[in-house]
């Protein structure tokens, strides 16, 4: 067992948590791409085990297909488009962009049988998300509303690739005692480590709140939005309604001060490529300085390596699991672990309703 922390208390990791050996969820949207990734020359991404192509039609919308031509499995992604169709590069069978056959040129027809799977997209801001759950099982209420990009916004967005499972992610993400000693002084102060995190369900998601007071400011430009001062109060607050991501919303004030100067959206958007890999995709949105450029390389910066040094770190438990095979050894839970615990469990039970067909709507 471990102690309570916040408002809830945990047990220890049990059957009810998700671990490696829980299906995936597949009645989710995932983030596929960023926008820019996909044009009209197709590419090839593996999303929960599924080998997908992506291209564009030439009204720019996105597609997305099964990449394995159903007749002697080549890539399609190594194959052409050609207006709104896509030619497999192996005996030229073509596909329309909704997965049905177009024309087989070795004997001119288009037979049904050769239909190729066809994955709902949805293109918001900077990404492209995909529906995993079967077009026939499409739900939009399990999409989560992106307000932010919009105008009066301004992002920076990119993409790591993390060869390590998914859920050392969101436990990491729900953990913040591990900012001094992963991120060191850019992101915290030694005594963030101690600092007691709120961690409570909201509806069917779970919350984690955060107040880390003095935090150190980087940029001389966002000093002097906070009046000059180089640190700054920051109250974050993470939401996880599924598998997909942890939402996140960091607020900014003065110590002492319940002013807020500036708010950012903190978007970890985790798409499970494997059990041991992992697409890993992030935005930080924020509503001032948005004309600024050296800001928006400089927060670019400062957050792709901030995540790299998680991925890096979940990188080398992933390598160690495969190199060590200590029968007796079982990983032991501390009372910072409560929001990954809470989280582990979400998942446990999301996707055993979604394999006993019960799986409701979330809130
Ligand atoms: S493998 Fe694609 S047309 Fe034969
Ligand atoms: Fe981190």
């Amino acid at each position: 067992m471990i102690e309570e922390q916040g408002e809830i208390a945990t047990a220890s990791k049990s059957s009810e948590l998700a671990d490696r050996s829980t299906p995936f969820i597949r009645k989710e949207w995932y983030v596929a791409a960023m926008g820019g990734e996909v044009s009209r020359k197709p590419i090839s991404r593996t999303i929960l085990g599924e080998d997908i192509v992506f291209y564009r039609k030439q009204d720019g919308t996105a597609v997305a297909l099964q990449n394995r031509c159903p007749h002697r499995s080549f890539p399609l992604s190594l194959g052409q488009v050609d207006g709104d169709k896509i030619v497999c590069g192996y005996h030229g069978i073509q596909f329309h962009s909704d997965g049905k056959c177009a024309f087989v040129p070795s004997t001119g027809t288009a037979p049904g049988a050769l239909r190729i799977e066809s994955y709902p997209l949805k293109e918001v801001g900077p990404f492209i998300w995909i529906w995993m759950g079967g077009s026939e099982c499409l739900d939009e209420s399990l999409f989560v509303d992106q307000p932010y990009f919009s105008e009066g916004w301004r992002w920076v967005h990119g993409y790591l690739h993390m060869k390590a499972n998914y859920l050392g992610l969101h436990e990491n993400l729900m953990d913040t005692s591990h900012f001094p000693f992963v991120h060191g002084a850019a992101l915290a102060q030694p005594e963030h480590a101690e600092v007691k995190q709120k961690i409570y369900i909201d509806g069917d998601a779970v919350v984690l709140e955060i107040l880390h007071k003095r935090t150190p400011i980087f940029s001389q430009k966002l000093q002097c939005i906070v009046g000059g001062s180089s640190e700054v109060d920051r109250l974050g607050y993470a939401k996880v309604r599924g598998p997909a991501g942890n939402f996140g919303h960091l607020k900014f004030t003065n110590p002492g001060n319940e002013n807020e100067f500036y708010t950012d959206y903190l978007l970890h958007l985790i798409t499970p490529e494997s059990v041991h890999s992992t697409h890993y995709f992030w935005a930080l949105v924020r509503n001032v300085l948005t004309d600024d450029e050296d800001i928006q390389k400089d927060i670019y910066q400062l957050a792709k390596t901030a995540f790299m040094q998680d991925v890096v770190a979940l990188e080398e438990v992933e390598n160690l699991l495969a190199r060590d095979h200590r029968p007796s050894f079982r990983e032991k839970l501390i009372a910072s672990d409560v929001g990954g615990v809470q989280v582990l469990r979400l998942l446990a039970r999301l996707a055993s309703e979604e394999r006993t067909g019960s799986r409701a709507l979330r809130s």
